[in-house]
């Protein structure tokens, strides 16, 4: 399906910015992301473009995903849905580096390019490197006709809408929802069963109306963003399906609020960064409720050993956590989705205290078209 891009959705329509307008529109935005794709039939999707037949689609020996910044993050998020749901080893690797290392062109592996705005500079230019050496590309792309969905073999169109804020939000989204939409479909070609299609399928449907109910709680996130304004330096962390969440929206909060931000696996925080912790360092945990969960709230112990302060993503309230966002609960598999809609809006009103210039930051373009 095509979407039409109207000229309305550039007017700010009653809000101040367009990152708040972009957030504000993601139940919508997914809505169209899953239209026309969904086939109960098979508890499969149909994808278009992709241009990739049952049975390519089933001598895929790998996947590789490429993308900067923002879409690399859902390249990872892409590759974690595509093992999970579809089996096939995949990992999310940025475009920058991947076309500077002179990597090994495997015919087995599907390359996959992923970009906003399909004009990314470094993502084009690996698209054009792997071509070059024969590989077959696919593009996750939001602007239709852009050169990436021009130069790739095919692909999904992420039906965003055109995003103005430099901050990606809804196109961030969306484009995770796209990849849940291809690891469904390959899934479905290879192992998933059809009860395991109809649960993601269900899961989909529901995300829209989950949004909706994330986003009616932003006047709490906006208190907590005021409570959290003051700290030197933010620690964004994760395991497995909540790492993606936590690289993402460290990279939000450093773009628009120029709070410094990192992102760790949970696990990794005792290799060195617990020594950062310390009550200015505050901590934000993306706890999706997994088999990891355990493992997770024993990572905050450490935390609040060291008298770090942590502001938990959660489906229920964490103990061991000074304040928790709660987010409700969908499959597994779909909770990177939703887990990253609060942290959009705790990166927002960051900035807006901080008085920022959020449509606009400092030194960033919306789209780096050169090297
Ligand atoms: C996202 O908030 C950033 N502004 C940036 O990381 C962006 O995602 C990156 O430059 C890639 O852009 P693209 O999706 O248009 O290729």
């Amino acid at each position: 399906t095509t979407v039409e891009w109207e000229a309305e959705s550039y007017d700010m329509g009653g809000h101040d910015t367009y990152m708040h307008k972009e957030i504000c529109e993601q139940p919508d935005a997914v809505d169209r992301v899953l239209r026309g794709r969904i086939d109960d039939r098979f508890s499969t999707v149909h994808l278009g473009g992709l241009n990739l037949d049952a049975r390519e689609a089933r001598g895929v020996r790998r996947v590789k995903i490429l993308g900067c910044g923002s879409a690399y993050h859902t390249g990872l998020i892409g590759a974690q849905l595509i093992e999970e749901l579809a089996r096939i080893p995949a990992d999310a690797e940025p475009a920058s580096e991947f076309r500077y290392r002179n990597a090994v062109v495997d015919p087995d592996t599907l390359y996959i390019a992923v970009s906003q705005s399909g004009e990314t500079y470094d993502t084009l230019a690996a698209v054009q490197e792997l071509k070059r050496k024969g590989a077959r590309v696919l593009g996750v792309v939001n602007v239709v006709g852009s050169a990436i969905a021009r130069e790739t073999d095919g692909g999904v169109y992420v039906h965003a809408g055109p995003e103005v804020c430099v901050v990606s939000t809804k196109c961030f989204t969306n484009t995770a929802v796209a990849f849940a939409l291809l690891a469904l479909h390959l899934g479905r070609i290879r192992d998933l069963s059809v009860a395991d299609g109809k649960r993601i399928i269900a899961g989909l449907r529901k995300l829209p109306e989950q949004i909706a109910e994330v986003l009616s709680g932003e006047e709490e996130i906006k208190k907590l963003a005021a409570l959290y304004a003051d700290a030197k330096s933010m620690m964004f962390i994760g395991r497995v399906r909540g790492y993606p969440v936590a690289r993402e929206a460290s990279l939000k909060l450093k773009e628009v609020s120029y709070v410094h931000a990192e992102a760790y696996p949970a696990s990794e925080l005792k290799h060195g960064p617990l020594a950062l912790i310390e009550p200015e360092v505050p901590t934000v945990a993306v706890l999706p409720d997994d088999d990891l969960l355990e493992k997770n709230r024993a990572t905050l112990e450490e935390i609040k050993a060291r008298s770090g302060r942590i502001l938990a993503v959660a489906h229920q309230e964490q103990e061991k956590a000074d304040h928790t966002i709660l987010v409700p609960r969908n499959e597994v598999e779909l909770d990177p989705i939703l887990m990253g809609i609060p942290l959009q809006l705790l990166a927002y009103h960051s900035a807006l205290a901080l008085g920022r210039d959020i449509d606009k930051p400092r030194n960033l373009a919306k789209s780096v078209t050169v090297e």
